[in-house]
């Protein structure tokens, strides 16, 4: 259909027509047989008539024959002969599971959120689904919050420069032609606007509290990108800003969203934020929640029915505007236009033709991605030992824990990824360590790992050369209103690694986690795998690198602390006038703790290889930049091993003297480098004077650079870089 044509639908459409796109319900709604759906819908207060007049649908009817037969009946059921549009949550797959998000971001690789955006829309579609809730863009800060797991960590450019790969891989390369044209593309829903990765006490859903220059410097940047790589909708948060809940901030979506970051598209609720409005207590009813969120600008209601059941009135008392009601209707109808849904409201979908994918297809996809996800966190040598990985065959292994024998690999948000398609690390590990390899038999659970467990654990450790304790948090640990308030493993886990320790010191720990976690009691193992939740093919990848056929490469984009109390904790922090620095670590009057070091335990950007590498050479190209002149930072990296490797080289800067404090540093550029055994490369970086632009507080958050001085350096981790130089803006 023609722009025009949408215009002139939404002209012929009824007040209550109009209503009825701005509503979107449950799949389980909509299930075939009515007995079955007089349930769900009399629990929302709805008839039928409201049920197939609903714009959208809120999750996966169970197969592409139900979309398919729903989609028909919506389609023949409406007067103008509108389709309904099916979303649902394809977060880092569909059926072929990727590694969750801050895994995959600790790839420090665009190109794999590309590939995972495609594999999940083609997959995906192939099933009937039209939009996913993703990319999650909440830049995060405090590991307490279980949804850091869907975020790719606490830095700005690494966050956008992933969310903008991602949609391209779910949208193709050109934003609009594609869907419309392509049914293998899935329309992106950037979330969760905005802020709502900064919960106070890292409990979810609570209060954000953010200064508008940190909102808009380190928060909105991400949503941003999203919407500049064309994601047609935006999810609202379920946090305040301000003390004024998201769903119902006009500020926050008229003057921001729309106005400063020029989003026309659709706007989203989150699952039901707008009946919630009543529990935040700025709503005395749901006809005042509705009220407020849609004249705050709030398209489309999830999951809750204060539109459908309160908005009707409320247009014909004139105490909404109907004008205002006609532009939402005509951006929900120009998506489900851009998606092609008018002139085939199956989008490709042919009865008796589709099928239930049954097994993940794109295993080499997720095989790949886990690979480059795994983070090596420790591999120490001594002068009596080697390291322990990779592993030197011959050598005995043992390996228990209560990951040893789990497919509870997906992590959150997996979909329909099964975990009967996941092959569990032991029957990996038998697979490349053909020899002298005893596994524990003992069931061993995640949360509390028995007596027997323990004593079968140290018995195979008494009698192996390394002893690998695959350890971790279960899923349902991590992602949505997961919150915790100790970031250590277990008690019965850290006894677990206490007594296999007492009898064999030379442990591999491969840890599974959908967040950052206090590991200071292992510090005395030799080696750390981390394998976040490594998805479909993620024992395959911690084996194959457990024996050296893969060299980790991966670093962190979230900060590892030592202990909770240090949270939240990032690499960007401000300098305070009393920073701790070498020389005044023994003074009393600086900005440190008297219990803990400052330091994480692991650092941002940090990841340990089976190579070692070194930089030296620092050389800028000018010491004077400008608008119109960049310089270049470069440094030499040296593969010092005999084995080749990936190396993620990352530029560092630090703004000197602003009208505001600046960040001891920021990331500016990374790139991942392969280097032979006892390579040189010269790794090079531009540095422009927009790379230096920051938001001031005044005039309203406006972004400009200051001349100035910058110091500019190069490393292997926010922690770890070479002297840095000085040059200067002018
Ligand atoms: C959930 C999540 C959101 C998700 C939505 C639909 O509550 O907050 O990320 O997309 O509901 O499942």
């Amino acid at each position: 259909m023609e722009a025009l044509e949408i215009q002139q639908l939404v002209s012929e459409m009824t007040l209550d027509e109009k209503i009825g796109q701005i509503a979107q319900l449950p799949a389980d709604c909509y299930t075939n047989n009515a007995g079955d759906r007089t349930g769900p819908v009399q629990r929302l207060g709805i008839d039928e008539t409201d049920l197939w007049r609903a714009g959208s649908v809120l999750g996966w009817p169970g197969s592409a024959e139900e979309c398919i037969r729903i989609q028909k009946t919506v389609v023949e059921k409406s007067r103008l002969h509108i389709p309904t549009i099916f979303m649902s949550d394809v977060v880092h797959g569909w059926k072929s599971i990727f590694p969750i998000p801050l895994a995959l971001g600790s790839s420090w690789d665009p190109h794999l959120f590309e590939v995972m955006g495609k594999v999940s829309a083609q997959e995906a579609t192939q099933e009937g689904v039209h939009v996913t809730f993703s990319p999650m863009v909440d830049l995060v800060r405090d590991p307490r919050w279980g949804r850091v797991m869907e975020s790719t960590g606490e830095d700005v450019l690494l966050n956008s420069q992933f969310a903008a790969s991602l949609i391209k891989g779910y949208q193709g390369d050109d934003k609009s032609e594609s869907l419309a044209h392509n049914f293998h593309t899935l329309a992106a829903c950037v979330k969760h606007f905005a802020g709502y990765g900064a919960p106070e006490a890292g409990r979810d859903y609570a209060t954000v509290s953010l200064s508008g220059q940190e909102l808009y410097e380190k928060y909105l940047p991400g949503y941003q990108a999203g919407i500049a790589a064309g994601a047609p909708l935006v999810m609202m948060s379920f946090n305040t800003i301000d003390g004024l809940p998201a769903h119902a901030n006009p500020y926050l979506i008229q003057e921001v969203l729309r106005k400063k970051m020029g989003f026309t598209g659709v706007t989203i609720s989150d699952f039901a934020g707008i009946a919630e409005l009543i529990e935040h207590g700025i709503a005395a009813d749901a006809a005042q929640a509705a009220r407020k969120a849609f004249s705050a600008g709030c398209d489309v209601e999830m999951a809750s029915v204060t539109y459908l059941t309160t908005l009707r009135e409320q247009f014909e008392t004139g105490k909404l505007s109907v004008q205002a009601l006609d532009e939402a209707v005509l951006r929900i109808l120009t998506l489900k236009n851009n998606l092609g849904l008018f002139d085939n409201p199956l989008r490709g979908l042919q009865p008796g033709q589709t099928h239930s994918i049954q097994q993940p297809a794109f295993r080499e996809e997720t095989y790949q991605a886990a690979l480059e996800s795994l983070v090596l966190l420790r591999n120490e040598s001594s002068t009596s030992r080697q390291a322990l990985l990779p592993l030197t065959p011959g050598k005995s292994v043992g390996l228990a824990g209560p990951f040893a024998h789990s497919s509870d690999l997906l992590g959150g948000w997996s979909a329909e990824g099964k975990q009967q398609c996941v092959e569990p690390l032991d029957a990996q590990l038998k697979r490349v360590v053909t020899d002298n390899l005893k596994v524990s038999q003992v069931a061993c659970e995640p949360l509390a790992v028995s007596s027997q467990a323990i004593e079968e654990a140290v018995e195979i450790a008494k009698n192996v050369d390394t002893m690998i304790l695959a350890l971790g948090l279960p899923s349902q640990w991590s992602g949505e209103a997961t919150s915790v308030t100790d970031l250590r493993l277990p008690a019965s886990q850290r006894k677990l690694y206490q007594a296999v320790q007492q009898v064999n010191p030379n442990i591999v720990v491969v840890l599974v986690t959908g967040r950052p976690l206090d590991l200071t009691y292992l510090d005395s193992a030799p080696s750390i795998l981390l394998a976040w939740f490594p998805g479909t093919q993620g024992a395959r990848a911690i084996a194959d690198t457990l024996v050296g056929k893969n060299n980790p490469s991966g670093k962190l984009t979230m900060t590892f602390p030592r202990n909770v109390g240090q949270v939240p904790i990032h690499y960007d922090a401000l300098p305070s006038g009393r920073p701790e620095t070498e020389e005044n670590k023994q003074e009393r009057y600086v900005s440190h703790y008297v219990d803990c070091a400052n330091e994480p335990a692991y650092p941002f950007g940090f990841g340990k290889s089976y190579s070692s590498f070194s930089y030296s050479d620092l050389q800028v190209s000018s010491a004077e930049f400008s608008q119109d002149q960049p310089v270049t930072v470069s440094a030499t990296v040296t593969n010092e091993s005999s084995r080749g490797g990936t190396e993620i080289v990352q530029f560092y800067v630090h703004d000197c003297v602003g009208e505001l404090s600046r960040p001891v540093r920021e990331l500016k550029g990374f790139k991942r480098i392969e280097i032979n055994p006892g390579e040189s490369v010269r790794v090079s970086f531009t540095l422009t004077e927009e790379d230096v632009r920051y938001t001031h507080s005044m005039p309203a958050f406006a972004r400009y650079s200051e001349p100035g001085d910058f110091l500019v350096t190069i490393g292997a981790s926010s922690a770890d870089t070479l002297p840095p130089l000085r040059v200067t803006l002018v």
